[in-house]
């Protein structure tokens, strides 16, 4: 067994991963053995090479242009709203949509311990990010009268706290037939001087989650794609576990990606200014895609229409709706379909020595794949435009950082819900902080059928 090990390492010069083997117990050996089969390392060498990496991005941002889009505030031009939310809402009380929730994230910006799901995010309430998620799908499976089946991925990094997490909060009032998880795989990370996988320590691969885009592999692998089929589900309606104004399963997108005849429909926001850190959905060659921020020229970024507007406009957060026949036919394509993106990070690892290495400057190579890299491969895709403050208030980095905070996402929850009952006619005292439950009112047209114009508040409310 060993034997053939020893070979294999040696065949793609990866010695290094055994060389601390004779100090370990048989049990940490076999352990250490199980984490190396594990490694596909003929794809990894070849990531290594830098084979798969082609892109010319000046040339690619040259030739994009604004993607086809449903937009706020023009006139509809191919569907109205109220078509589309007609037919969101029949896909939802048909049972056809259930939710995809990415939270295998290792959430290093925030700084938090435990899976990002666990932060405490409701401004009044100090709701979790996944019961304000949960919350709000509870919400949508009693407006439509059908169990909105929710699948959570995981990744190693997550997985046993999450489900725990879940087991001690009642399934955050879930049905349990309702919430299914799953586990995200992993990529080993290299050296980035000589491409050896790294040791975290002498029986432990550097392994971290594969990316969001391992969605679509890990959906296979775990029986979930045939899981939701046998529901009768057609539709995935995707976010992320950092945005608690993710509007999940909003009937106006789901009816739109219906009516388009979409395979994946993606929701956007105008962004604020020509280098805003959001990836960009643009259009090249009649299909869909995003170039992230950081390889948009800036004379690209910076270039308008007539009316003063960026040319370049669409800002992605990560809202989707994918046709579960979509994601089938790209989890059966070879190696899952989707590339892999490669960032350098610091990896704390073990050196020959044996000593452990806490890099201050990026010292390795993580490998990852990006959903969104599922859009140029979607017939038909769509974008819809969706208004920033409704929809998106992304939990990236610790309180303190200029952008993406905590501190600012309770800010904008709190702002929406304080228009949303100023506009139906309470009042609410200055510096007072209101939260709304979505088993309250899930929307403004709710809040005004709830209050009637006779709210006022004048201390701090969570509204349930
Ligand atoms: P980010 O790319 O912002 O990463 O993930 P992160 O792990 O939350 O935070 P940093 O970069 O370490 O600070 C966006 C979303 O994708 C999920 C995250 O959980 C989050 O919901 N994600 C990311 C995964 O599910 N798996 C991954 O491998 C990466």
């Amino acid at each position: 067994m060993t034997d053939s090990l020893l070979a294999l390492l040696k065949h793609y010069g990866q010695t290094q991963l055994w060389q601390f083997a004779d100090q370990l117990t048989p049990e940490r050996r076999d352990n250490l053995r199980q984490q190396i089969e594990a490694i596909d390392f003929p794809q990894l060498t070849n990531l290594v090479a830098g084979n798969d990496k082609a892109v010319d991005w000046h040339a690619v941002a040259a030739a994009a242009s604004p993607p086809p889009a449903v937009r706020l505030g023009q006139p509809d031009t191919h569907y109205s709203i109220s078509d589309a939310r007609q037919a969101g809402v029949q896909a939802l009380r048909d049972g056809q949509v259930a939710m995809l929730l990415v939270a295998g994230g290792q959430g290093t910006r925030l700084g938090f311990d435990l899976p990002k799901g666990m932060f405490p995010i409701g401004p009044v309430s100090g709701r979790s990010l996944f019961q304000m998620l949960c919350d709000r799908l509870s919400a949508m499976s009693r407006r439509y009268g059908a169990d909105i089946p929710l699948y959570i991925m995981t990744s190693p990094a997550t997985d046993a706290a999450t489900r725990d997490y879940f087991a001690k909060e009642d399934r955050c009032g879930l049905n349990a037939d309702q919430l299914h998880f799953f586990c995200q795989g992993q990529m080993p990370a290299v050296d980035s001087a000589n491409g050896h996988v790294l040791l975290a320590a002498k029986d432990e691969v550097a392994l971290s989650p594969d990316g969001h885009g391992g969605i679509v592999a890990a959906l296979k692998k775990s029986g979930s794609l045939d899981d939701a089929r046998q529901r009768g589900v057609k539709l995935f309606y995707y976010a992320q576990i950092d945005n608690p104004l993710a509007e999940l399963c909003d009937p106006a997108l789901i009816g739109y990606h219906l009516l388009a005849h979409s395979e994946l429909t993606t929701q956007v926001v105008r962004k604020r200014f020509a280098k805003e850190k959001v990836g960009n959905v643009v259009s090249i060659d009649g299909k869909v895609q995003i170039i992230e921020y950081s390889d948009l020229p800036d004379d690209i970024a910076q270039q308008t229409t007539p009316d003063g507007d960026l040319r370049l406009w669409a800002g992605n957060i990560a809202i989707h709706v994918f046709d579960l026949a979509f994601l089938e036919k790209v989890a059966n394509q070879a190696d899952s379909g989707l590339p892999f993106h490669r960032a350098s990070k610091k990896v704390p690892h073990v050196d020959d020595q044996g000593q452990l290495v806490s890099p201050t400057e990026p010292n390795a190579t993580k490998f990852e794949r990006f959903v969104f890299d599922l859009l140029p491969m979607a017939n038909n895709a769509l974008v819809v435009e969706s208004d920033a403050a409704r929809v998106f208030a992304p939990v990236k980095n610790a309180d303190g950082a200029a952008v993406d905070t905590p501190e600012l996402a309770k800010a904008a929850i709190l702002k929406l819900h304080r228009n949303w009952l100023e506009a139906a006619g309470a009042r609410i005292d200055e510096g007072v902080r209101v939260e709304i439950h979505p088993g309250w009112a899930l929307d403004e047209l709710e809040v005004q059928e709830k209050i009637h114009g006779d709210l006022h508040l004048t201390t701090d409310t969570f509204l349930m």
